[in-house]
């Protein structure tokens, strides 16, 4: 059962650095629960009745960042729902705090209710992020934004906003950086070694 504050790592790199390939293995090795960032602003985007969704599609488009009282409230509702229905404690929030106002939102409104273990860094070449954006658009990824014209706003962004965010973190010690540009199960060796390394993590699939 959960007990104490939830944990959370944060899962940070540029756009097709393979943070949710990477989510997904440590899901099953680790027993976290994976909330993306973007995957609950798209869910938001496709909801009926959504107040939310005309901003987050233009956003997404543009490669910006929607403000963090949308992505902060939909993080933190998935979080509760995951403690009260299956009382899960620890959770990787993939794609945040990508900018400023990202941190300040979290900080105003999470920091004191959870507990951040680290911070994974996936880093990889601007080259090899564009390279699997575009392929993954040409094989179907339905997404808006992995066409060329996208993956430039967004690496722009990730470049002004989000790597002082990662720098932040540096100073508190708190940056696991892992060379992203590996192959999956690469890049997945070294990831065990970071989870297995932080003791607040438990055992194997322990919740
Ligand atoms: O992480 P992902 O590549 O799925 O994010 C897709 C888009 O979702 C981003 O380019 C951005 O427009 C939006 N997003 C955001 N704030 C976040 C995460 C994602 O606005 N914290
Ligand atoms: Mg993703």
């Amino acid at each position: 059962m959960a007990s104490g504050k939830p944990k959370v790592v944060f899962v940070l790199g540029g756009p097709g650095a393979g943070k949710g390939t990477q989510c997904q293995r440590i899901v099953e090795k680790y027993g976290f629960v994976h909330l993306s960032a973007g995957d609950l602003l798209r869910e938001e985007r496709a909801r009926e009745g959504s107040e939310y969704g005309e901003q987050i599609e233009y956003h997404i488009r543009n490669g910006s960042i929607v403000p963090v009282k949308v992505t902060c409230s939909l993080l933190e509702n998935a979080m509760n729902h995951n403690i009260k229905q299956f009382g899960k404690n620890k959770f990787l929030i993939d794609g945040f705090p990508r900018n400023q106002d990202n941190l300040d939102g979290w900080n105003e409104q999470m920091s004191d209710k959870t507990e951040i273990l680290f911070v994974l860094f996936f880093n990889c070449s601007e080259d090899i992020c564009t390279e699997r954006c575009l392929g993954r658009g040409k094989s179907g990824s339905g997404r808006s934004d992995d066409n060329a014209e996208s993956v430039k706003k967004r690496i722009n962004t990730y470049n002004n906003d989000s790597l002082p965010i990662i720098e932040h973190f540096k100073e508190l010690n708190l940056v696991r950086e892992i060379d992203a540009s590996l192959s999956a199960d690469e890049v997945f060796a070294k990831v065990q070694q970071v989870f297995n390394e932080c003791s607040a993590v438990g055992a194997g699939g322990d919740q």
